[in-house]
């Protein structure tokens, strides 16, 4: 399957139909993973990993992913390259589109990645910027499917900030037509555009009670209350204790309900100990998906 679009930026610019058969890939790359059937589909490709920001999980699943089908990874931090003294992010993707076949950028400003995709002759795929993170939306709507096998009739609860990784993933409920409500305290809602463009295909609902959010939720997901691009290093006290996931918010969710979190979590933050390492934790799930669903991704690209 070849995208319509050359690159992945907000998960708004594939269509319903990619970002299901996207999932569905997925899912089979990681069946084809555990009988060690991987082909080198990338043999020769090389992929540029760009990086502003830290990283565990996007870094290691786009360079293990690479290895596992046969290419290649340059890991790039912006700081360390003529960027840092000057030189414009037009010349940088002009240069390194002559030497590699697709760039992943980890960046804080959203406007230096479309910069990058302007100009960049290759696909660019959006690591996270402070606006939107569609790579875990991606293995988000993946593990879903593995554990609820289906998204018509789903209610996720999202608890927290309404950050980048809440945005891409009120993206993916709108590609998907899964129910969403939204709890965060005052001033710290998604961002208004992807509510009302969502509301159009599924219900987007905000609110700034955790406890509504929950109720009848097959999903309860949450993220750290300071992300890296977080300039206030007391943001956690306008959210504690209010929005911590604990095992009492969960117990108000359906009883089959899983827990899924993109990670790092700040363990007794915005998440407790009981239940991320409870029963209906899906998170580890969740990390490893990243590996599958980008190299279903890669591929899509790439047009393989
Ligand atoms: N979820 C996620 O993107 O993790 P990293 O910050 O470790 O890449
Ligand atoms: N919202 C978090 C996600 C980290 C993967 C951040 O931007 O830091």
């Amino acid at each position: 399957m070849k995208l319509e679009t050359k690159n992945l930026l907000t998960v708004d610019e594939i269509s319903d139909k990619e970002f299901l058969e996207l999932i569905d890939h997925s899912i089979k790359l990681k069946e084809e993973n555990k009988m060690v059937k991987g082909k080198p589909l990338l043999e020769n490709k090389t992929l540029a990993m760009l990086f502003e920001k830290p990283s565990t999980r996007t870094r290691v699943s786009f360079e293990t992913g690479m290895l596992q089908l046969g290419g290649h990874t340059v890991n790039l931090s912006l700081n360390e390259m003529q960027h840092s003294r000057g030189e414009s992010v037009e010349d940088t993707a002009k240069t390194l589109s002559g030497y590699v076949d697709a760039i992943v950028a980890r960046v804080y400003e959203h406007s230096f990645i479309e910069d990058l995709a302007k100009h960049a002759t290759v696909p660019v795929i959006n690591g996270l910027s402070n606006s939107y993170h569609p790579c875990q939306t991606l293995a988000d709507f993946m593990t879903i499917k593995e554990h609820k096998k289906k998204f018509k009739d789903l209610k996720i609860a999202w608890i927290g900030d309404g950050n980048n990784v809440c945005n891409s993933l009120i993206f993916g409920c709108s590609k998907t037509q899964t129910e969403i409500t939204i709890a965060t305290p005052k001033g710290f809602e998604p961002n208004s555009d992807v509510v009302k463009k969502s509301s159009e295909y599924t219900s987007v609902d905000l609110t700034n009670d955790p406890e509504f959010a929950v109720k009848d939720a097959d999903i309860v997901m949450t993220d750290t209350f300071t992300s890296i691009h977080t300039s206030d290093p007391k943001q956690n006290e306008k959210f504690l204790p209010t929005f911590q996931v604990n095992d009492s918010l969960m117990e108000k969710a359906k009883n089959d309900a899983i827990f899924m979190h993109c990670l790092p979590a700040k363990r007794e933050q915005e998440v407790t100990s009981s239940v991320i390492d409870g029963p209906q934790s899906v998170v580890w799930d969740e990390a490893e998906n990243r590996l599958h669903s980008q190299k279903a991704l890669l591929l899509s690209l790439l047009g393989i």
